[in-house]
């Protein structure tokens, strides 16, 4: 029996932060009004990282300056240290999210620090949020291995989830950064986690590189898994994950949650055409195999 599963969509700032070319302003804003008008409540609106490292994120102010507010809406915007969250305070923002990884060469590769400097590093980060009232979300990246080191222990995803949530995150998201888990291994460290953090307060971020996402998310459900993050038109990928691709398709989990009876409040005809609307800017077909058969659907009624 599966329960209520909220999506985070990610699209703007995964999606968009591993594009060749960084896309414009008021693309990734036509972007989120399209995403906001399909249901999609809770967005990643982009991240406060050093615009040397992720240019495509550069301009992240104005996307959430400009994202509409309407009710129920919920911006996220990720934050790697002190610098970033003065950034992000200053503007209008529910909802931060930290990240870590639990693989030591990833954090070093990512964001320049080890996985306890990381901590430390984001303690500050917590005090101010929590100080304005902004909510904090945790990252744990590498959750089922690593484009480095191979293989990653699950204790040490249990030890940086447990850090991570210690520290002040509300949620934390649990990061299939190279998308090359499989159910069982996603349901084991689903399982492991949840051994100690309670399961609603664990999200899934899984990347389909194996195309394996959607029955990741699946297994993992089925334990309790309440909030998964997803990422339109099948967009995304770390620019320190090498060979990693997309995040799982908003529009294929919306498919399959409605289908197992789960209500999500997104209108997959709408997130689908959010879809063609930035497959379109990026001068690409969609990757999202739901998000194809609606359009082709359309295009048959059409006819
Ligand atoms: P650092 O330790 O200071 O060192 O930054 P650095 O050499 O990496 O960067 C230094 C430069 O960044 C300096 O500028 C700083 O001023 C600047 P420069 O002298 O080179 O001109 N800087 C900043 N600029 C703007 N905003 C800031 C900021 N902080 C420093 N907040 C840092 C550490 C983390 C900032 C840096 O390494 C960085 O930006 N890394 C990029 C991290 C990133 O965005 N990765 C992708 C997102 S994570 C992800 O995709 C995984 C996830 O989806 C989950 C999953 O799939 O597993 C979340
Ligand atoms: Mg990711």
């Amino acid at each position: 029996m599966v329960g209520d599963v909220s999506i985070v969509e990610v699209g703007p700032r995964d999606g968009l932060q591993n594009e060749a070319v960084a896309v414009p302003v008021e693309v990734r804003l036509e972007l989120v009004q399209r995403l906001v008008a399909a249901g999609l409540l809770r967005i990643e609106l982009g991240s406060f990282v050093s615009p040397r490292r992720v240019p495509q994120m550069a301009a992240s102010a104005e996307v959430v300056r400009g994202a509409p507010r309407v009710q129920g809406t919920r911006y996220s915007v990720l934050v790697p240290n002190e610098q970033g969250m003065r950034e992000a305070a200053a503007l209008p923002v529910d909802e931060i999210a930290i990240f870590a990884s639990a693989s030591e060469t990833f954090s070093q590769r990512n964001i320049n620090c080890s996985i306890a400097e990381s901590i430390e590093r984001f303690r500050p980060v917590v005090e101010i949020a929590s100080a304005q009232g902004i909510a904090v979300r945790g990252y744990v990246s590498c959750v089922l291995g690593c484009p480095y080191e191979g293989a990653v222990p699950l204790t040490a995803v249990v030890d940086v989830s447990r850090r991570l949530a210690e520290l002040g995150c509300y949620e934390i998201s649990l990061g299939d950064t190279i998308g090359i888990g499989t159910p069982r291994s996603a349901r084991d460290m689903f399982r492991a986690v949840a051994g100690e953090l309670a399961p609603q307060t664990l999200a899934l971020h899984f990347h389909d590189t194996f195309g394996q996402a959607l029955a990741n998310i699946l297994a993992c459900i089925e334990e309790g898994a309440a909030t998964v993050d997803s990422a339109i038109a099948g967009l995304g990928g770390c620019p320190y994950a090498p060979g990693a691709s997309g995040n799982v398709a908003t529009e294929d989990l919306v498919y399959m949650l409605e289908g197992l009876g789960v209500k999500t409040g997104v209108d997959l005809a709408a997130a689908a055409a959010a879809g063609a609307y930035i497959s379109g800017h990026l001068g690409r077909a969609t990757s999202s195999r739901a998000g194809q058969a609606m359009l082709a659907s359309a295009t048959d009624a059409k006819r």
